[in-house]
This record gives C-alpha cells, sequence and structure tokens, in this order.
C-alpha cells in the first residue's frame, strides 16, 4: 500500500457563502488547484500538522483501519491554505478515500464525502458540508443543507463556459471559518429581519449565477459577482483592508468577491476575479507584490492517482 496517491481538487464559491449555514442554497465549483496526498511508509514521516494528523486518524477510525501498519502521508498542494479554498475539506476528503481504499472497500464517493463531513466537524464546528461535497464530486454544485441528516445537492453540467478567472489572495484571515461563522450567527441572533434581508439577496444572486451556468438566462456575471460581494460587505465579513483592495481593481474594471468565510480584521483570504482583459491588471498586481494565479472551474472531484 505505500505509495498510494490520491488528490483532490480545491473549491471556490461562486455564490452562497454564510447564507448556506442557514440552509440557502449555495452555488461551488472545483478548481484546477489541487492537493495530493501519497501514503508512505512511518520511518519516512515528514509532515506535520495536527489537523492532518487528526483527519488521518480520524479516518482510520472511521474505516475500522487498525494505524498498526506503520502507515503515514505525505502532502503535496496547490492550494492556498486557511484562504477559503477548501484546502482542510481536500484533506479531509483525501484522507477519507485513503482509508476507503486501505479498507479494501469498493470507491464510493457518498461514503467518502461522509466521512469527510465528520472530520471537517474538528475544523469548522458546525460546517454546512458544502465544502466537503464540492471537493469530493467536483464540478459544479448546487448545495442546500435542509437539516443536519438531510443535505442536498445536485451536479450541474454547465451549459456556458466561464473564463478570465483569477484569484488574488488578499491575505490568510486571523479568524477560522468557525469564527466568521459564529460572527455572523451573533449578528442574526441580534437583528433576524436584517440579516435574513442580506441572506434572501445572496439567495438571488445565488440563482442568477446558477441561470448564467445553465445557460438560461444572459445575466452578467461581472454584475453577479459584484452584487454578491456588496452583500458579503453588509454582513461584515471583509475587512476594511479587503475592501480598499477590491475597491482598487473595480476602478480597473475588475469585477471582484471574496470566496469562502472572509475575515474582518486583516485578510479575508481569497478573492474571486473575473476581469474582460486580464493582462490589464499584471502591473497594478506587480506593484502590489500580490499573486495572480489563473483558476479554471469544474475539474474533477476525489480520485485515486495511477
Ligand atoms: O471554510 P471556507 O472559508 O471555505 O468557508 C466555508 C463557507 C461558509 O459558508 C462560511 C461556512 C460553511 O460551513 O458553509
Amino acid at each position: 500500500m505505500p505509495g498510494l496517491k490520491v488528490s483532490a481538487p480545491g473549491k471556490i464559491i461562486l455564490s452562497g457563502e454564510h447564507a448556506v449555514v442557514y440552509g440557502y442554497p449555495g452555488l461551488y465549483a472545483s478548481t484546477s488547484l489541487r492537493m495530493n496526498v501519497k501514503l508512505i511508509n512511518k520511518n519516512n514521516k515528514s509532515d506535520f500538522s495536527s489537523f492532518a494528523d487528526y483527519a488521518f486518524n480520524k479516518a482510520f477510525q472511521s474505516f475500522k483501519i487498525k494505524n498498526d501498519l506503520n502507515y503515514f502521508y505525505k502532502i503535496e498542494s496547490r492550494i492556498p491554505i486557511g484562504s477559503g479554498m477548501g484546502s482542510s475539506a481536500s484533506l479531509a476528503v483525501c484522507m477519507s478515500a485513503l482509508a476507503q481504499k486501505i479498507a479494501k472497500r469498493e470507491f464510493n464517493l457518498d461514503e467518502i464525502n461522509k466521512v469527510a463531513y465528520e472530520i471537517e466537524k474538528k475544523q469548522h464546528g458546525k460546517p454546512s458540508g458544502g465544502d466537503n461535497t464540492i471537493v469530493t464530486f467536483g464540478g459544479f454544485v448546487w448545495y442546500r443543507k435542509e437539516a443536519e441528516n438531510l443535505k442536498v445537492f445536485s451536479k450541474i453540467t454547465p451549459k456556458k463556459r466561464i473564463s478570465n478567472l483569477f484569484i488574488i489572495n488578499s491575505g490568510i484571515p486571523k479568524e477560522t471559518t468557525g469564527e466568521m461563522v459564529n460572527f455572523v450567527r451573533e449578528k442574526y441572533e441580534k437583528n433576524p429581519e436584517k440579516i435574513k434581508k442580506i441572506f434572501n439577496q445572496i439567495e438571488s444572486c445565488s440563482k442568477g449565477f446558477l441561470k448564467l451556468v445553465l445557460g438560461e438566462e444572459n445575466l452578467a456575471l461581472k454584475d453577479l459577482i459584484s452584487a454578491n460581494e456588496r452583500y458579503l460587505e453588509e454582513l461584515g465579513v471583509v475587512s476594511k483592508e479587503t475592501k480598499e483592495l477590491i475597491g482598487l481593481l473595480e476602478k480597473k474594471k475588475a469585477s471582484v468577491k471574496i470566496s469562502g468565510a472572509g475575515g474582518s480584521s486583516h485578510g479575508s483570504g481569497i478573492l474571486l476575479i473575473y476581469h474582460k482583459n486580464p493582462e490589464s491588471l499584471k502591473n497594478f498586481v506587480k506593484s502590489r507584490k500580490l499573486d495572480m494565479i489563473s483558476v479554471s472551474l469544474g475539474k474533477k472531484g476525489v480520485k485515486i492517482e495511477k
């Protein structure tokens, strides 16, 4: 078994983050940035992160494998860590797929997803389950958590290709996803009517993205991205610093939104950027010492690498 390798994609949320925790829908897409996890012999142990260790052990436990087999893991990843691109979900899904294979069970995405969701709970408290689902199944997913035990999702076959998308990292948020979810929860409890109104607007946006991807309506991607960003700013999950950066990018005719939990005090994670002519942003990005990474959407979910 050492040498066994699995990979899973990172994800972006086109629309619906935070609202999805309250049962509103979200539109997710897998990305071309991936993570590989390889099974190695324990004496070659090199990686260490407490969450990775937890995920590895929890996946083994879930598939009832005793880890007296002297196995360890090695991670290689292009997914930015802790920045809203689903790095923890990819890790959870990879560990779950590895353990399923070691347990000699048939490759089963629903089972991988279920175990990964349990692992994600350690990292995020009460996650919606959207991240592990898109990372497991890949492509585009319309996701809704109706109840803890009923999460419904549909895989979407896009009729329209979304191109000219980039990410820039506005900085790793100081707050964890769990903390940002709690931050929104406190606001919700203080003023439910106001927050519900924002969630309803986010839902309209998510439906707009859905119709665009399905080719049912010719909506402008740039307007949907900008509208979604304004609602997330109203929720308070975008920091002042990030709003300033977004403002400057918008002056250069980019459409920008955070993707994921965001961050309210410093960085807000990755920014999803659409521009008709991305070349025109190069000088600005260079002057700010930022990295602009091109991403394509809808890539394959978790898989066993040959
Ligand atoms: O962990 P992130 O940054 O990808 O955010 C997940 C999206 C949230 O809606 C904020 C939380 C959730 O559990 O869905």
